[in-house]
């Protein structure tokens, strides 16, 4: 049986005060739009979906979704949008959902289309937590909590129901589907929802997915040769020695592998790539400036550094001493508190060419997460 969704994102979003459609702004690097899409995308249960976008966002929708999702224009209201939706459905059966409902779950999908094959509908909701009154400044009713629900979304039906049922409501105006349905075929069943398939509507309710961090990693390693008449430079600060690293910018080591971390996390490529060393440009470059365009770039992505790990192997000289200030300079040229910076230091025992002094070699890792809006 084919399955159609519905996915009603026509409104403005207003009540958001997010200066746009609350569900085109991304946030951690991703739209409410995209979200909420994708949990239907990716269950495996709908051969059929489509979005309904005001005329306004209709350009930007369109730019996100992928091929094969069709887009209409709805009305000024959420009802007028399913009802111009619903004329272009397919399916047998249809799932109507708010797009601002990323929370979504595939057990809830799952119960929609069973309950519509069962009872031939199925309205999503959970039983009332709270006492529900009625009143404006007084509470003039009591309504209580037992057998009262709260309605969220998706609401399933056959779809020659639901679009008879839309018909024949002409302009009036509904809370939602299940509310048409009422009243033109009799009471819809009751699938049970989930306390977290809360609909983002005020800016308070936003804070959910901000605090959801998905976090990348990434790792960075460089190595310098040791020579005389060259300053020693680790984590932007000068550190007295008879040698220094040679390179084509300052050969802050240290910085390097930190840099090559933070690009490697996002797959950016490496600092050889960004600031090639035939480049005039770079003869001689800080790295802690160039450690300022590789965390625009990572900003640009739309994510930022949570911490940083690193370890610098050195047979002289010795750097216990000079942890804390390169720790402090670090952290101040990546916005983050001294904690999230690691920086160790180890000699290697006398082995190799660090062991020969003839090279310092760092490695670091890096985290990052999502900037947040
Ligand atoms: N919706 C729609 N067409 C409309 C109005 C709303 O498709 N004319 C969609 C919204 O995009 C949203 C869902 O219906 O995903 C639920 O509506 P609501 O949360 O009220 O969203 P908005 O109407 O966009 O927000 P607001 O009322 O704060 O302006
Ligand atoms: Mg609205």
């Amino acid at each position: 049986m084919k399955i159609s969704l519905i996915l009603a994102c026509a409104g403005k979003g207003e009540r958001a005060n997010l200066n746009k459609n609350k569900l085109l702004v991304p946030i951690n690097g991703r739209t409410v739009l995209e979200r909420t899409l994708s949990v239907f995308l990716s269950c495996g249960m709908i051969d059929e979906f489509i979005v309904t976008a005001s005329a306004n966002d209709y350009d930007e929708m369109i730019s996100l979704l992928p091929d094969g999702v069709k887009v209409v224009i709805g009305g000024n209201t959420r009802s007028k949008s399913i009802k111009n939706a619903l004329k272009k459905t397919t399916g047998e059966i249809v799932l109507i959902h708010d797009g601002a409902r990323p929370f979504v779950t595939e057990r809830i999908i799952k119960d929609c289309i069973n309950g519509v094959k069962k009872f031939g509908s199925a309205v999503t909701a959970i039983p009332s937590r709270d006492t529900v009154c009625q009143g404006e400044q007084v509470i003039y009713d009591y309504l209580g909590k037992s057998g009262l629900y709260s309605v969220q979304t998706p609401q399933a039906f056959y779809t020659k129901d639901i679009l008879n049922a839309y018909a024949q409501a002409g302009d009036k105006t509904f809370n939602d589907d299940g509310e048409v349905y009422k009243e033109f075929y009799g009471n819809p069943s009751v699938v049970l929802g989930d306390i977290n398939n809360v609909k983002l509507t005020y800016p308070e309710d936003f804070e959910i997915l901000k605090k959801q961090t998905d976090c990348l990693v990434g790792v960075g390693f460089d190595c310098h040769r040791l020579v005389v008449n060259r300053k020693l430079i680790l984590g932007g600060i000068e550190i007295p020695h008879d040698k220094g690293l040679l390179g084509h910018s300052d050969a802050d080591v240290l910085t390097h592998a930190i840099m090559d971390a933070i690009l490697s996390a996002l797959s950016l490529r490496d600092i050889g790539y960004h600031f090639s060393d035939k480049d005039p440009q770079y003869k001689d470059a800080c790295s802690m400036e160039l450690l300022e365009k590789v965390l625009k770039m990572i900003n640009e992505k739309g994510y930022k550094v949570k911490s940083i790990s690193a370890t610098i192997m050195a047979e002289r000289p010795k750097l216990l001493s000079f942890i804390p200030k390169i720790t402090e300079n670090l952290a101040n040229a990546i916005g983050l508190e001294k904690q999230m910076i690691g920086v160790g230091a180890t000699t290697l025992e006398g082995l190799g060419f660090v062991g020969r002094e003839e090279g310092i070699c760092a490695q670091a890792s890096a985290v990052l997460v999502p900037e947040m809006n």
